[in-house]
């Protein structure tokens, strides 16, 4: 997100529009906490994780009179066009902020930055943060790996991503993990541990002795992740018998920990460039949109085009993209349903 206020900064100050920064999200929007941002203030940003500008979630922002007030406080300082940077809450209230047709008077110019590690967000096939986070899981999962190979352990790992199983899986396949849960897979509970139970079985060496394995487990999964550890525990006492004084099973909650730190190289760029086309997108007049990275082309040609200023980042209609995201978000859009269809399809692959 940094990387995002600062290119906004220099790019906005390089055609001559002045920024303002809001302090606390939709809370100092509302309180009017804006002070003007300029090059040297974000010149060194994009190294911090985070966002400089903090953020913070704001219930009052559902009330249309807190809204009225945010309204009112852009007119008074002056500001007319707003880049929001967040995940689908923040992105909700900035279709709420900028629609006209509940604003008293000219409601602001709104677009929306994609931002969330969860990659909850439709249209974009990626947000800003979600790179760093996967390379956060696989430097984790790759640490665990040594102690579950060494002492040839399962390790349950649970990350982050609320309702999507977007990080397990991909945080999964780029780890090696011998099984990723995630959400998506609708499975009952007692399948989520007898998939478990299969796969620690069936990594057994040629000795009949237990390997290291590595199950990730998505935070949105409907096992608890010490439960999914007891029942399985449990299971494998009944398959093994006597055999099961082998086997050793751990938990490691990721959690925050992928929240944060140095962002990737290539979020840096995403922030930078998403920044860059919704400051000339605003320039030009552009609204009510969302900046989308290299969109599945089929669903983004009914919500919007590429950018003049960069063909891989889409301005797509911010009601159709949230639109989408419900749909995304609930498990049953197409994006969705092939994610769970092409992690699915892999399990035997992973237990090889
Ligand atoms: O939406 C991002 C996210 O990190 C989710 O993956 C997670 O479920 C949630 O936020 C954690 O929220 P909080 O920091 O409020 O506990």
């Amino acid at each position: 997100m940094n990387a995002a206020i600062r290119a906004a900064t220099m790019v906005a100050r390089s055609v001559g529009i002045k920024v303002y920064g809001v302090s606390r999200g939709y809370r100092g929007l509302i309180a009017g906490q804006f002070s003007e941002l300029q090059p040297h203030d974000v010149r060194e940003l994009f190294r911090e994780g985070g966002t400089m500008l903090h953020s913070t979630r704001c219930l009052q922002f559902h009330d249309v009179q807190a809204r009225h007030k945010a309204r009112q406080q852009l007119r008074d300082a002056g500001i007319d066009g707003v880049i929001v940077i967040g995940g689908n809450g923040s992105l909700n209230g900035a279709m709420a902020l900028g629609d006209n047709s509940e604003a008293q008077g000219q409601a602001p110019a709104v677009v929306g930055l994609p931002a969330s590690i969860d990659n909850d967000i439709a249209l974009t096939s990626i947000s800003i943060g979600v790179d760093t986070a996967i390379n956060t899981i696989v430097e984790a999962c790759d640490k665990i790996s040594d102690t579950a190979r060494a002492h040839d352990r399962t390790f349950i790992v649970e990350v982050m991503g609320r309702d999507c199983g977007y990080l397990a899986m991909t945080g999964g396949v780029a780890s090696g993990a011998n099984l990723v849960l995630f959400p998506e897979a609708n499975r009952s509970p007692q399948d989520v541990v007898e998939a478990a139970v299969k796969t620690v079985l069936s990594n057994r060496g040629p000795d009949n002795k237990m390997g290291g394995t590595l199950i990730i487990k998505a935070e949105g999964v409907n096992v608890g992740t010490q439960e999914l550890k007891s029942m399985l525990e449990v299971r494998l006492g009944e398959e093994l018998g006597g055999e099961m004084a082998d086997v050793e099973c751990r938990v490691s909650v990721l959690g925050h920990m992928v929240r944060g730190g140095r962002p990737s190289a290539f979020d840096r760029l995403l922030g930078s460039r998403m920044a860059n086309v919704a400051v000339r997108g605003l320039a030009r007049g552009q609204c009510n949109q969302m900046v989308a990275w290299m969109p599945d082309s089929a669903l983004a040609e009914q919500a919007g085009a590429p950018s003049p200023d960069d063909p891989y980042c889409w301005l797509v209609d911010l009601p159709f993209a949230l639109r989408e995201t419900a749909n995304l978000v609930r498990g049953t859009s197409a994006l969705a349903r092939w994610r769970a269809a092409a992690l699915s399809g892999l399990e035997d692959v992973f237990t090889l």
